[in-house]
């Protein structure tokens, strides 16, 4: 693997770290549930045989490498359009678990992203910290495909900033600002870097400097997306034809939600 490769992912998980209080525990209960669904899935098993997960906008693949490690006979197929990120996962993950991993290359905004999946490819799929770039419009679209995609009893879990109104919710849009406040002032104070320092690192490293170009080309025409809340989460997944729907866990506006095809 490169040099530096190693260092850049640990100082990803330290920065992210400084915007979501408690990244590794929200982590944790998806791997929970995806225990649970591994122990009572027909066709699987409790060491992650036989299934596939989707993370969706995986980034440098840091829910990918936690579901890989705690299931060691997991496959995970990460889909990012973002290609500094997505060759970061690519090569870290797959010098560590080989073709357990798949990075695949789609914009999860655009109908048709799933043309490059296997057929009847996933069991989970699984996201984190991502779905808020995508328009309401484009959520719900993406949640009438995984209605499609996952087989009957299928979980999908989004870990995510779900923002309160700040007209209607004064008071939990003020507390979850004051702890994002504090959680970003202790990591900044000890040293932990910024997205944009983070950033900086990343494409001085030749391997990802020479993709720079194109994820700015990529994401140049993106709007600012607006507030997509709780509910149209949970009313896009049971449109979508998910049976069961709810919030897992949550810490002021962080919230994990899960749909049960
Ligand atoms: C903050 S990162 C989170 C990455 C990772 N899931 C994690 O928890 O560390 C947000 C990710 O969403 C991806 N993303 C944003 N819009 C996307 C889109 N339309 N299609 C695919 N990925 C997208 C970005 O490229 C980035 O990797």
């Amino acid at each position: 693997m490169p040099d530096g490769i190693e260092d850049l992912i640990r100082r990803w998980d330290d920065q992210q770290s400084a915007y979501i209080t408690h990244r590794e525990q929200r982590f944790e209960i998806m791997l929970d549930v995806i225990a649970h669904v591994c122990e009572t899935a027909p066709g699987l098993d409790p060491d992650g045989s036989g299934l596939t997960a989707l993370d969706l906008a995986c980034g440098p693949g840091s829910l990918s490498q936690r579901i890989l490690e705690r299931f060691p006979r997991a496959r995970v197929i990460g889909i990012d359009y973002d290609p500094v990120l997505l060759t970061l996962a690519g090569t870290w993950l797959g010098a560590r678990y080989g073709e357990r991993f798949t990075a695949l290359d789609a914009d999860l905004a655009a109908p048709g992203w799933d043309a490059g999946l296997p057929e009847g490819a996933a069991h989970v799929a699984v996201s984190s910290t991502a779905l808020h770039w995508l328009e309401p419009a484009q959520l719900v679209a993406l949640y009438a495909t995984l209605g499609e995609l996952l087989p009957l009893d299928g979980v999908f879990m989004d870990a995510d900033h779900l923002r309160f109104d700040p007209a209607a919710q004064p008071l939990l849009s003020a507390l979850s600002a004051a702890d994002d406040e504090r959680t970003q002032h202790a990591a900044h104070s000890q040293g932990v870097q910024t997205w944009d320092e983070w950033w900086a690192d990343a494409v001085a490293l030749p391997e990802l400097g020479g993709r720079k170009a194109a994820r700015d080309r990529r994401f140049a025409d993106r709007p600012p997306t607006p507030h997509a809340p709780l509910e149209l989460h949970l009313s896009a997944l049971r449109t979508a034809g998910f049976a069961e729907t709810g919030v897992i866990w949550r810490h002021f506006d962080d919230v994990v939600v899960l749909g049960r095809r």
